[in-house]
């Protein structure tokens, strides 16, 4: 099953491989996880080659809480979120059905990623975002797949409200939010490959929370692989959110969310009972995480373990740091945090807030929500001269 998935993909059955070239390739989330996907074997399949992102051991992380950390960079995928996981089969369903087109609500990463496989499968997409609150290299992506781009004057919740109502009154368009149960299908991969690759689930899998489709598809791949008999144990689920959009940890939809990480800016969370059933049942906890220790990750992350996330990613490490601090993780234990999106999709973020030490403090719009925000040293201009390139870095 996941053994063959991950095999070698010969064309033929003789094929010997070849020492200088890599024998096989990834095959996408569908492919790999092919008998728990809602894909019939005669649909075509819309894939980028999402999936199969790195597992990467985090040193630094690790020694600062005293477990054996990992990343799941899901930056990795082919737009660069996790979104990729759900949208390949979000977007095979809707071709499989006759659909026209495409429509989603999102903070920038969902638009994104229907934009792409949208545009690969031959179908519309339209998207409804909150007007000047999605990042730039979001806004880049949806552009220049030629989505449709509704800017809306409200936040996420206003913009899922009215897509919501749309797909309902026109129904060639198929919504290819995380309230589409195919796209949590699709996002559960993450949870069997990090079993697969571990060989077991992790102790503690720590998540950001927005709309709460990340962690309701984390909780059923780990309740599948431990049905199934392939896992023994399975993981504590805590979920983060931005202390400024934190209804899950105010038990209460929020009205007016704020906070950097706009990916993770959302008050009233669709999958909200998925999310409590995964706290629930695993024993696990919802926190908040300011701001400002959102950035700190942030900065964590790039500075010393060498990944860029964008900050709403930032935000499971954000929440380990804090809830190893206050003792609530026992030493030794076997942590995943998740790493939902890549830092370019903010490059603004990361030019404003990369730096705290040697950084001037600011009070901008960077300082929204109370953070305290830095800014990085500017780059050094030097002459085209090798001496002034050797005394700009010290050596001369
Ligand atoms: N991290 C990133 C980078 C995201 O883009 C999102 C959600 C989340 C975490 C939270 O995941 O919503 O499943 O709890 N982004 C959505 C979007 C809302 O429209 O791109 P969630």
């Amino acid at each position: 099953m996941q053994a063959a998935a991950r095999g070698p993909l010969s064309t033929s059955p003789s094929a010997t491989p070849s020492p200088t070239r890599a024998p096989w390739r990834w095959p996408g989330v569908i492919e790999a996880y092919r008998e728990r996907m809602p894909v019939r074997p005669d649909w075509q399949v819309v894939t980028l080659g999402e999936g199969g992102t790195p597992l990467l051991p985090a040193p630094h992380l690790s020694d600062r809480v005293g477990c054996a950390v990992y990343l799941k960079v899901d930056g990795a995928n082919p737009t660069g979120s996790f979104k990729d996981r759900g949208m390949t089969v979000a977007v095979t369903v809707a071709l499989a059905e006759g659909a026209q087109g495409v429509l989603c609500a999102s903070t920038g990463n969902t638009s994104a990623s229907a934009a792409a496989y949208a545009a690969r499968a031959g179908l519309s997409c339209a998207v409804l975002v909150p007007r000047g609150k999605i990042a730039l290299g979001k806004l880049a992506q949806a552009v220049a797949h030629g989505a449709k781009i509704l800017q809306i004057d409200g936040n996420f919740d206003d913009c899922l409200e009215l897509a919501r109502k749309t797909a309902a009154d026109y129904p060639v368009t198929a919504l290819v939010n995380s309230v589409n149960p195919a796209r949590i299908a699709g996002q559960a991969s993450a949870a069997y490959e990090i079993c697969d690759e571990l060989g077991r689930a992790p102790d503690l899998h720590c998540l950001p929370v927005g709309n709460a489709g990340n962690i309701t598809a984390y909780w059923a791949g780990y309740r599948a692989y431990h049905s199934d008999g392939l896992i023994a144990e399975l993981p504590r689920m805590f979920g983060f959110q931005a202390a400024g959009a934190a209804p899950l940890v105010h038990g209460a939809p929020v009205t007016n969310p704020e906070t950097i990480a706009t990916a993770i800016r959302i008050g009233a969370p669709a999958s909200w009972a998925g999310a409590v059933t995964a706290r629930d049942e695993s024993g696990g906890l919802f926190a908040a995480v300011t701001d400002e220790e959102i950035l700190t990750a942030y900065r964590l992350l790039s500075a010393r373990e060498g990944v860029f996330v964008e900050p709403a990613s930032a935000a499971s490490v954000a929440g380990l740091l804090q809830v190893s601090a206050a003792g609530k993780v026992p030493a030794g234990e076997l942590v995943v945090c998740t790493v939902t999106g890549h830092g370019l999709k903010d490059p603004d973020t990361a030019l404003h807030a990369a730096r705290s030490e040697g950084g001037a403090r600011i009070d901008s719009a960077w300082s929204e929500g109370g953070a305290r925000i830095y800014t990085a040293p500017d780059p050094v201009v030097v002459a085209a001269d090798a001496n002034a390139v050797a005394s700009a870095l010290g050596l001369a």
